[in-house]
């Protein structure tokens, strides 16, 4: 939810912070702040609003000294404004912090420092941890060890960044529950919430587990564990993202590049898993209760995982929103049960607690992620990696594509494992699999006509875009997608659902997006389109079909291609749509209202 780097190094820290808060704003861009230290003291300087602007109201590139830590903020305590941006500090001012995630005992403690004589500044949760420091440092022997006993009184999640004016050679970085990775530098290192934070000067990461804490010093760096402060060895991970997967290369936005990367991306998750899918697929096979979770695009693909393994594999699956599991699915697991969670980030809180769930029932969970070292991959028993590279535009859209790859390169395995399909048909679906980056690369170049469909439709109030059958999730994400970053209203449904209440809501000129590819289910979508035109609606088709042509308003022409992969292919267009209905209408799609990219926080 929020973004943390720290540097401690011979540059001017200043610098490296501010680049790398550019590179989290995705995780959160109301507020910002930094804090810098050299032999004078600590220096701190922050406000509300993105980092840009920033940069030259609070001159953030002028702070002195060669360690800080900088923090963009998500709010979830306290209003975004200044007194609230981090860092916090206690009453001394030589204590300062950043915090992703949130205390939950915050109130509390609060409550008992303020007895004690604690002053507090803002509305935040964080601030009672500067505190709660201060009053240790007290009657402990050292910074390391108070930091160590008032971190242990702390319920809830968080990834902290801590700085001490009395020792002016170090960092402190502290996990549990929300992310952090350290970078390994020569003569400087690193932490952030995020790789691409510290890319651009290292690739050599660190990433640390629930209860450790770091200590940097320009020259090492040291990890242990909260509990008992002993050192815990850990592996440096090379990292083989390059810097230009985390830049614009001349696109307007992330979300754009991101879009016309997936034929790359595709092609990298099919290479990346081939090897490993036959025996992931032997181990599903073994499970007669196969649950799929997730939140947001990746329930979608979820929702696309369960059509694909039954209607290829015959194999049943259940799909379930990972903030309903983790509640409702206790009496449901055991060691029969297996639990698929999908997360491009590997750190949504849901679906980590629906995880662990599974795992405290004895069921075995594997994780499809795209985040290198991401926490679901510690709880997970398998990871398959998505392979899409690092994506900034809050909106899913190359991991979305690239999950379903991952999941139709499962069902595809599955079926031929549980014989249920005829090899020869088996081999056709396989063959024009491996062509699906051609077809998106065809779709994405014949992608002019959108802008001008956008146009067209950018005063629009309310969208409805309707599928069947696998095409279902493709319609729920054409509706989110176009939510979330145009704020126009819209509702994806199940073509077969519009008579049972929502057609009451079509009037003249209302758009609906109907996702028609020809084959099984083409003439009942006709149908729903023929329903939807008679109450006035605008109808556009996406279809590979000539005969919509007079019965659309609208039709966006689409590939052939076998039904199973439809959802791939017939994303791509919609993902186009909303991003120019953003645009039109002056938003930043790449950082859309009240979201971030990464929910840690329940
Ligand atoms: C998608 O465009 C959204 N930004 C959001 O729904 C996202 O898919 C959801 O929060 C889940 O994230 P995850 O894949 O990182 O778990």
């Amino acid at each position: 939810m929020c973004g943390i780097i720290g540097y401690i190094g011979g540059r001017r820290a200043c610098e490296v912070i501010v680049k790398g808060l550019k590179r989290l704003e995705y995780r959160g861009y109301d507020s910002a702040g930094v804090v810098t230290g050299d032999g004078e003291g600590l220096h701190i300087r922050k406000g509300a609003g993105r980092i840009d602007p920033l940069v030259s109201e609070l001159g953030l590139l002028n702070m002195p000294g060669n360690r800080g830590i900088g923090h963009t903020r998500w709010a979830t305590h306290g209003v975004p404004n200044e007194i609230n941006a981090h860092p916090h500090t206690d009453c001394s001012g030589k204590i300062a912090l950043v915090h992703n995630g949130i205390i939950e005992n915050y109130l509390e403690l609060r409550e008992e420092l303020r007895k004690k004589g604690h002053t507090f500044k803002s509305d935040t949760d964080t601030e009672v941890i500067a505190h709660l420091i201060e009053e240790e440092l007290k009657s402990s022997r050292n910074f390391e060890d108070a930091m160590r006993r008032a971190l242990l009184r702390l319920k809830g999640s968080f990834a902290l960044g801590i700085v001490y004016a009395g020792e002016p050679d170090r960092l402190y970085f502290v996990r549990n529950e929300s992310p952090l990775v350290l970078g390994l530098g020569t003569g400087e290192n690193f932490a952030a919430s995020d790789v691409p934070a510290f890319l651009e000067y290292t690739r050599k990461a660190v990433f640390l587990d629930d209860g450790e804490y770091a200590v940097l010093t320009r020259e090492s760096y040291t990890v242990k564990k909260l509990k008992t402060g002993e050192k815990v060895e850990k592996p440096v991970q090379e990292i083989d993202w390059t810097l230009d997967m985390a830049e614009k290369s001349g696109y307007p936005h992330f979300m754009l590049k991101e879009i016309y990367e997936q034929p790359r991306a595709i092609k990298d998750a099919i290479h990346g898993n081939s090897d490993l899918i036959p025996a992931v697929a032997e181990e599903i096979a073994k499970y007669s209760k196969v649950f799929f979770v997730a939140m947001g695009t990746s329930y979608h693909a979820a929702l696309v995982g369960k059509y694909l393994f039954q209607r290829l594999a015959g194999k049943i699956a259940l799909v379930e929103e990972a903030s309903e599991f983790r509640y409702e699915a206790e009496n449901i697991l055991d060691g029969d049960s297996l639990v698929i969670a999908i997360t491009q980030s590997g750190e949504t809180a849901d679906t980590l607690a629906a995880m662990k769930l599974a795992k405290r029932k004895g069921a075995k969970v594997m994780a499809i992620v795209n985040v290198v070292g991401s926490m679901a991959t510690r709880v997970a028993d398998i990871t398959l990696y998505t392979h899409a590279g690092p994506e900034i535009g809050v909106a899913a859209t190359k991991t979305y594509t690239t999950q379903l790859t991952v999941l139709t390169m499962l069902a595809m395995e599955l079926a031929r494992k549980l014989g249920r399909m005829r090899e020869e048909e088996l081999k056709t679906l396989e063959d024009e699999f491996m062509n699906v980056p051609q077809l998106v690369e065809s779709v994405l170049s014949h992608a002019g006509g959108l802008e001008e469909l956008a146009e067209s439709l950018k005063d629009q109030r309310d969208f409805f875009y309707i599928g069947r059958g696998i095409n279902v999730p493709t319609a729920l994400e054409g509706a989110l997608k176009l939510k979330e970053i145009s704020y126009i209203h819209a509702e994806g449904l199940s073509a077969g659902e519009l008579k049972h209440g929502p057609l009451a809501l079509l009037e003249e000129g209302v758009p609906v997006v109907a996702i028609t590819p020809s084959g099984r289910l083409f003439d009942k979508m006709v149908s729903n389109i023929e329903e939807s035109k008679a109450r006035g609606a605008m109808v556009v088709a996406l279809s590979d079909s000539d005969e919509l042509r007079e019965t659309a308003d609208v039709l966006v022409e689409m590939p052939p291609v076998n039904e199973a992969l439809t959802p791939i292919v017939y994303v791509v267009p919609l993902q186009i749509l909303a991003y120019h209905l953003a645009v039109l209408r002056g938003n930043d799609p790449d950082k859309p209202r009240n979201l971030a990219k990464s929910v840690t926080v329940e």
